[in-house]
């Protein structure tokens, strides 16, 4: 058979198992597929193509004659294995933090800086995080047209953003409320998430933002090759399935119109507008979900700003599981074929 052979690092994850998805649909030439998970899924079936195939240990031994690894496990993982499958030969394209600030490592949204991914020495190319993937896509074109100076978003974040631990979760406490019960535990997040919204993902770190916070600017700065943007973040876990929604107002340097955004969002790569206000027409996480397009609605003028004709507020929703992750993966996949 001809085609690559592509390793799923973490195959039994939410990730993992969108990427096996996507690879599929997209048609992406797999001769072999070895899924890739901890010692506890060894044995275990993933369905690829219709079918079943088993889930091998991660160890520097199954990388041996692998073209592609696709990572979906967590940074330690990544982090121990993939620059052993890296030295081995294959190309990595990674989803987790552990080398996205490197300097020798592409950090890439194909839509934005598809051109840095030829340039990758250490065989590792990064995914960026999920939000930023969301929030940057439509940012993007509107910063070619007239120069974007800073941003600043709010982001709610889907349970599934926590991987099968969270979206296990939250479906758990509601079925306990439901039922009369105590939450108990409420592992991995540090409150109860049903009914309630939690202003902290990730650690706490300079100036009281949390690490995922951090990843919009940082993250931001990489792959729009914009050393001095200024990007000022909140960030919050929603008691949502799947999806991720933002608030972002940017302030540009020329003048950028609601009717002048609505025109170039139209036309960009990967974002659809949905934008009829007077019909109650925006995006959602329930109607954006399991989809690869970034949805772009709510775009008016922001009019507490000193110059509003440079001044605008929108929201986006995008699936953080597909385009937020296993989307961008394999379409970056796409690009070293
Ligand atoms: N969820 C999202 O929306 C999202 C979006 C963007 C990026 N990401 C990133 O993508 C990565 C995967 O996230 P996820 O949400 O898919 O997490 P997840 O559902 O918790 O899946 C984690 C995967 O890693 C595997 N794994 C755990 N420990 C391992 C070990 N010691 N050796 C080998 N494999 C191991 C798990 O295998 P077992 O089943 O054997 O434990 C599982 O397949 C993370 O780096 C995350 O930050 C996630």
């Amino acid at each position: 058979m001809s085609g690559k052979v592509v390793a799923i690092l973490g195959a039994t994850g939410v990730v993992g198992a969108q990427m096996m998805q996507c690879l599929e649909e997209r048609n992406f030439p797999v001769s072999r597929l070895v899924p890739l998970a901890s010692e506890r899924s060894v044995g275990r079936k993933v369905q690829f193509c219709g079918e079943d195939h088993a889930v091998q240990l991660a160890s520097p031994q199954a990388f041996n004659n692998v073209d592609i690894v696709l990572g979906a496990a967590g940074d330690q993982q990544a982090s121990e294995l993939l620059p052993q499958a890296a030295v081995q030969g294959a190309v990595c394209v990674d989803n987790s933090h552990a080398f996205r600030l490197y300097d020798d490592v592409p950090l890439v949204i194909p839509e934005i800086n598809a051109a840095d991914i030829a340039n990758h020495p250490r065989n590792i190319i990064a995914n960026p995080n999920c939000a930023t993937i969301i929030g940057l896509v439509p940012t993007w074109p509107l910063h070619q047209a007239a120069g974007i100076k800073r941003m600043i978003v709010s982001t709610y974040q889907a349970a599934s953003g926590a991987g099968m631990a969270g979206l296990t979760e939250l479906v758990r406490e509601h079925k306990a409320l439901d039922e009369g019960q105590a939450v108990g535990s409420t592992d991995p997040f540090a409150y109860q998430l049903a009914y309630n919204l939690i202003p902290q993902i990730g650690g706490f770190k300079d100036d009281d933002y949390t690490s995922e916070e951090l990843k919009m600017q940082n993250e931001g700065r990489k792959i729009m090759h914009m050393p001095e943007l200024f990007v000022s973040c909140t960030c919050v876990r929603v008691p949502v399935m799947r999806s991720h929604s933002e608030s972002i107002t940017l302030d540009f340097e020329q003048d950028m119109s609601p009717e002048q955004a609505r025109e170039i969002l139209s036309r960009a790569p990967g974002v659809k507008v949905v934008d009829k206000p007077n019909e109650l027409v925006y995006p959602m996480p329930l109607d954006t979900s399991n989809q690869d397009a970034i949805f772009v609605g709510r775009i008016r003028k922001d009019l507490s700003s000193p110059t509003p004709s440079r001044s605008l507020t929108l929201w986006c929703c995008g699936d953080q599981i597909r385009k937020g992750a296993a989307t961008n993966a394999v379409q970056i996949a796409e690009y070293l074929l």
